[in-house]
């Protein structure tokens, strides 16, 4: 069992808890994800390892409450226990030759706080980091702060413009690029279609930009092919090949397709939950 050390409101729907989990802690890398069950009767929930703390033995991590899983974690308070919480697993960013360079991390409404580990490595690793962050209003930023202190440069938008410069990330992306700032690498982790149009501007710049998979995963082991998704016209599995791929050869459009698989069944596990839930 895993207690919940701390636990933060972002905003309504936005979560942080810390967990106290010391083997997964003395392993966790920026990029790798955990696997979750709230209880004994639960379904397994990844989610990203946002931050670590080896001293501690803890791992943070922050989740958007989107279902029953989401809505059943979030209804745990702090002292409270987690049934089963395994990691690290997937693999590492790679941050290779990185240090030193000029890198823009791009991220996507919750795919912000997935974006802040990376940003905090790259960051410690010596590279110049610029911080692009998008949401749809301003009520649902988080992490300004924390990723202020891991950059040189933080670029704020939001749909509605009603804080920071109106339009998307994508937006901010293409007025870097076209002003001609020259970035080595670029990162992407929020929607698919924004990844997508990450991959489309930075494509003919031949700026290499990597983005981070989210698919269903069930046993997050490599056997139940859940998570599969093509790259470079080759079958990969997101949970032991990724979750972080190049994301000029991923093929979005089967990404995104498959991403809608299971609509129904989630919809109709939200209604079985509901009376427990309230
Ligand atoms: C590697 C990885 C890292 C992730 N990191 C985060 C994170 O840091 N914070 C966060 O809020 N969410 C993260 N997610 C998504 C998170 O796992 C889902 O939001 C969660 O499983 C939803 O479960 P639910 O029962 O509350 O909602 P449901 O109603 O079951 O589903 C809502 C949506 O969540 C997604 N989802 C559902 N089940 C899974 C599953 N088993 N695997 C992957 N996605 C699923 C689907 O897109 C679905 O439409 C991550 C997913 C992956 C694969
Ligand atoms: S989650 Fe089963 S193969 Fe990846």
């Amino acid at each position: 069992m895993y207690e919940i050390l701390k636990k933060r409101q972002l905003h309504d729907t936005v979560t942080l808890m810390e967990v106290h989990a010391p083997l997964v802690a003395r392993k966790a890398l920026a990029g790798q994800f955990i696997i979750l069950r709230v209880d004994e009767d639960g379904e397994r929930v990844p989610f990203t390892i946002a931050d670590y703390d080896r001293t501690r033995g803890s791992i943070t991590i922050i989740f958007q409450k989107v279902g029953a899983t989401t809505k059943r974690l979030d209804a745990l308070k702090e002292g409270d226990f987690i049934a089963d919480f395994a990691g690290p697993l997937g693999n590492p960013s790679e941050f290779d030759g990185l240090s030193g360079k000029k890198v823009a991390i791009i991220g996507g409404g919750l795919g912000t706080a997935i974006a802040y580990p990376q940003a905090k490595a790259l960051y410690n690793l010596g590279a110049d980091v610029d911080i692009i962050v998008g949401f749809r209003s301003k009520e649902l930023f988080i992490l300004l702060d924390e990723l202020k202190s891991v950059c040189s440069n933080l670029i704020v938008v939001t749909d509605d413009g009603s804080n920071g410069k109106k339009g998307f990330t994508t937006d901010a992306l293409k007025t870097q690029l076209e002003n001609g700032v020259r970035y080595d690498h670029v990162i992407a982790i929020g929607p698919l279609a924004m990844m997508h149009a990450v991959c489309v501007l930075t494509k003919p710049y031949s700026i290499s930009t990597t983005v981070s998979l989210n698919p269903i995963m069930i046993d997050g082991t490599g056997m139940c092919g859940g998570c599969r998704v093509t790259v470079g016209g080759e079958t990969k599995f997101a949970c032991v090949d990724g979750p972080e791929f190049d994301g000029h050869k991923v093929d979005f459009e089967e990404a995104i397709q498959r991403s809608h698989m299971y609509k129904d069944a989630e919809g109709e596990c939200m209604e079985r939950h509901a009376c427990r839930l309230l």
